[in-house]
């Protein structure tokens, strides 16, 4: 694999974290500029995208640089039978870096293992999605001032939901405790629940979310019950509504906690929550421009492109 390449949160160090927020940071001040200029950056969405593919293109092209890609493959040669490997080998011979976005747990590794072009995995399948933790994370210290010393409550398919396990395992770098509400059938996956045994990790499982719960979290990260990865559609019936956060319900919250959601949401925030302060789920997405940008430089090991260096 290209050492450059970003297909897990478990490539990361905790120092390769805190430059990406700081590089995030800096981009949140200068989004644009001509550092990529002369890069290709190619797209390719096997499976469907607004937030990550939209702000991915938006970092290349703040940065100056030009992208390729597709976001329907039904309009590629895969619909033809061109295996994986030969579209990434191809598109290798196009572009500079590639975002791949995969329904299949591993094919952003089985391709960085294919090519030498770096890899970012924009998802794959129900496993990671290293890039929307980056975000999350800028988010959390943005709102929060610190990373450390935190109750981060999840709430709904915490076992699809690539985005929850990849910020897990970031966090795990940091001082946290976490809350897992969610029903039995999408509780956290027991892998996940012994890393946190293994590495006294602090966390609770609940069914419920109460008030309680709510009252003692700096964050609540709410999921979406993601009815793409259920072979049994009727258990996707059956559990697709157990969770909503109502305005009401945030009452008597601390001040400084903010709701999270990578989005998209269906109905687990109630509209009313859009109003209130503490929901913070659209500007976290903006963050995930400025988190891209890092993440892309990152990979294509660009260096020292801050102004005055
Ligand atoms: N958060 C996220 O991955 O959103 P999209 O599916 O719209 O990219």
């Amino acid at each position: 694999m290209d050492n450059s390449s970003i297909v897990s949160v478990n490539d990361l160090s905790k120092q390769d974290i805190l430059d990406l927020m700081a590089d995030a940071a800096y981009f949140e001040e200068h989004p644009d500029s001509r550092i990529l200029d002369g890069k290709i950056v190619a797209t390719l969405f096997f499976e469907p995208s607004t937030r990550t593919r939209l702000s991915f293109e938006t970092a290349v092209n703040r940065l100056g640089g030009r992208v390729i890609g597709f976001s329907d493959p039904a309009a590629t040669s895969t619909s033809k039978g061109e295996t994986l490997k030969d579209t990434i080998k191809m598109v290798s011979n196009y572009v500079d870096l590639i975002v791949m976005r995969h329904y299949l747990e591993g094919a952003a590794r089985y391709a960085s293992e294919v090519t030498e072009t770096p890899i970012i995995n924009a998802g794959d399948g129900a496993h990671q999605h290293p890039s929307q933790t980056m975000l999350d994370i800028y988010s959390i210290y943005k709102t929060q001032g610190r990373l450390d010393d935190l109750t981060i409550t999840m709430v709904g398919d915490l076992k699809y939901g690539r985005t929850v396990h990849s910020l897990l395992m970031a966090m795990s770098h940091f001082r946290v405790k976490f809350i897992f509400v969610a029903c039995p059938e999408l509780q956290m996956p027991e892998e996940f629940i012994a890393f946190c045994r293994k590495n006294d990790i602090p966390f609770e499982v609940s069914e419920e979310f109460s008030r309680e719960i709510i009252d003692r979290s700096d964050i609540i990260y709410m999921t979406r019950v993601q009815r793409e990865r259920f072979t049994d559609l009727m258990e996707y019936e059956r559990v697709k509504d157990l969770y909503n956060l109502e305005n009401r319900m945030l009452d008597t919250s601390r001040p400084n906690l903010r709701i999270l959601h990578p989005l998209p949401r269906v109905n687990e925030i109630s509209q009313d929550v859009d109003d209130n302060p503490k929901a913070y789920y659209f500007q976290q997405a903006k963050n995930g421009v400025y988190a891209r940008q890092a993440m892309i430089c990152r990979a294509l090991g660009i260096k020292d492109f801050k102004e005055g260096k």
